[in-house]
């Protein structure tokens, strides 16, 4: 972050300065564990800490001022709300780098895929801010922005949309020079009527694209398409007819590969729906300036970097873990069932799967879907954790799973004891659920039990 001053901070939340008036800030964080010499430490309430509670903590590891909701002891900026304060921050923050610099603002939307995306592209650009992990909502999303500086020439930006008006919110924050559009899936389902109106919210990313900026999409999604015409200038991608086309798509051990203008890809991440991902990320870079031998060789050469997605492991007796428990949606169950199905082969297949969470009225036909999917793709065992998901465990069984095909437990403690007593040599298992039922856990366990 390029360093500001207390009264700048002020006036850009439109804040009362107290004490503090000759500091500079050159971080912002919102956890005192965090803070470093020259902070500006934000105090959020949550549901179970008041961060205001901890000021005391980041003035002691060197913050140099607190913005606040209710006043502390030392140099703070009192505002109403302090979520608010911090858009405001980043937006102004962000308009001075624009004036300033030659800063490239991308904004990646879509219901899966924008971490990884995000992700590959932080593996092809130079000089890029694209943080480890989602920061997609309107706090991580800000503090992102406010840890690009002047030598920043790409800032890559995840764009989450749980509700609606979010994406119209983040791209006032941050006006994008290039926005891409990867899915409209049925993540975050719960929150919209139809899937109509899910497209509708993602589109108004193309809203927040500046004069001269383009739009990315994928062509190859019917409803991403219709959005041709939203942006002053439209890139498409995607396996068919698109501006960047790419062919030959198939998948080696798991890995997708394609060919490009006369280059082959193959991806070193798992799993075939990684192609989309990294077609959107190599029109971008394109569109950056890149090579296409450059973007070729980074794709294929991109590892995951952000933890539980798609991480495989092999532990020293022979099993492996396939670790996609980041979250999980209808599409990214489905696309994790399949590279399971490739990754095993050879070996026992086990898919030990937790709830998709946020689903709505969705909930119950979509866990439906994944015992029957499960069955017909032929995964040796699944392993239903939680009630929630446990319609997934009936549906396996419906659809003809007997035995120990298909097992219910009812905690992750269990799921965990019967993966022990159960996996042999040569078994790969998937553990995959939303974040909020904590199977990623349960992954970091099983590859923590290495003999
Ligand atoms: N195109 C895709 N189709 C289906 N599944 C996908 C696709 N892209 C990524 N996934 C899977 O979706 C899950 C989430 O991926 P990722 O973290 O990249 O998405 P995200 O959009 O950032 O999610 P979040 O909204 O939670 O931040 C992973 O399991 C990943 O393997
Ligand atoms: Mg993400």
């Amino acid at each position: 972050m390029r360093g500001v001053s207390a009264h700048w901070i002020a006036n850009a939340v439109g804040g009362v300065l107290h004490a503090g008036a000759e500091v500079t800030v050159t971080s912002v964080v919102k956890d005192s564990r965090d803070a470093a010499p020259g902070a500006l430490y934000a105090a959020f309430v949550g549901e179970q800490v008041d961060g205001h509670d901890y000021a005391d903590k980041a003035f002691a590891a060197g913050a140099t001022l607190a913005l606040v909701s209710r006043p502390i002891d030392g140099p703070h900026i009192e505002v109403a709300d302090v979520t608010v304060a911090l858009g405001a921050l980043a937006m102004h923050y962000l308009a001075d780098l624009r004036r300033d610099g030659d800063i490239c603002v991308i904004g990646i939307t879509g219901s899966n895929g924008k971490t990884s995306t995000k992700d590959m592209l932080s593996q092809m650009l130079p000089h890029v801010v694209a943080p480890v992990g989602s920061h997609n909502n309107e706090i991580g999303l800000p503090l992102t922005v406010l840890s690009a500086g002047v030598e920043t020439r790409y800032l890559v930006l995840e764009m989450g949309a749980s509700a609606p008006g979010d994406l119209a919110y983040l791209t006032t924050i941050a006006p994008l020079d290039i926005g891409v559009e990867l899915m409209v899936g049925s993540a975050h389902m719960g929150a919209y009527a139809s899937r109509e109106e899910l497209a509708e919210e993602k589109a108004t990313l193309l809203n927040g694209i500046v004069a001269g900026g383009v739009g990315i999409l994928n062509a190859d999604d019917p409803l991403v398409n219709a959005m041709s015409g939203r942006a002053p200038r439209t890139v498409t991608f995607g396996f068919g007819d698109a501006d960047v086309a790419a062919t030959d798509r198939g998948t080696e051990g798991g890995r997708a590969s394609f060919s490009l203008r006369g280059e082959r890809i193959t991806l070193s991440l798992i799993g075939d729906h990684h192609a989309t991902n990294a077609l959107a990320a190599i029109a971008v870079a394109l569109e950056c300036g890149m090579s296409i031998e450059h973007v070729s060789a980074a794709a294929s050469a991109a590892l995951p970097v952000s933890p539980h997605r798609m991480a495989l492991r092999e532990r020293t007796d022979g099993v492996r873990i396939l670790d996609d428990a980041y979250n999980a949606s209808p599409e990214s169950m489905r696309a994790a069932f399949r590279a399971l199905k490739e990754v095993a082969s050879g070996g026992r297949s086990w898919a030990v799967i937790g709830e998709m969470l946020e689903m709505g009225e969705a909930s119950i036909p979509a866990h439906d879907f994944l015992g029957e999917d499960a069955v017909r793709l032929g995964i040796d065992h699944l392993v239903v954790v939680g009630q929630g998901a446990r319609p997934a465990y009936i549906s396996a069984v419906r659809e003809g799973s007997w035995g120990d095909e298909a097992l219910f437990v009812a905690t992750i403690d269990e799921a965990r004891q019967l993966v022990a007593d159960r996996v042999e040599p040569g078994d790969t298992v998937l553990v995959k659920g939303s974040h909020g039922t904590g199977l990623w856990r349960l992954a970091d366990q099983l590859i923590g039990e290495d003999s």
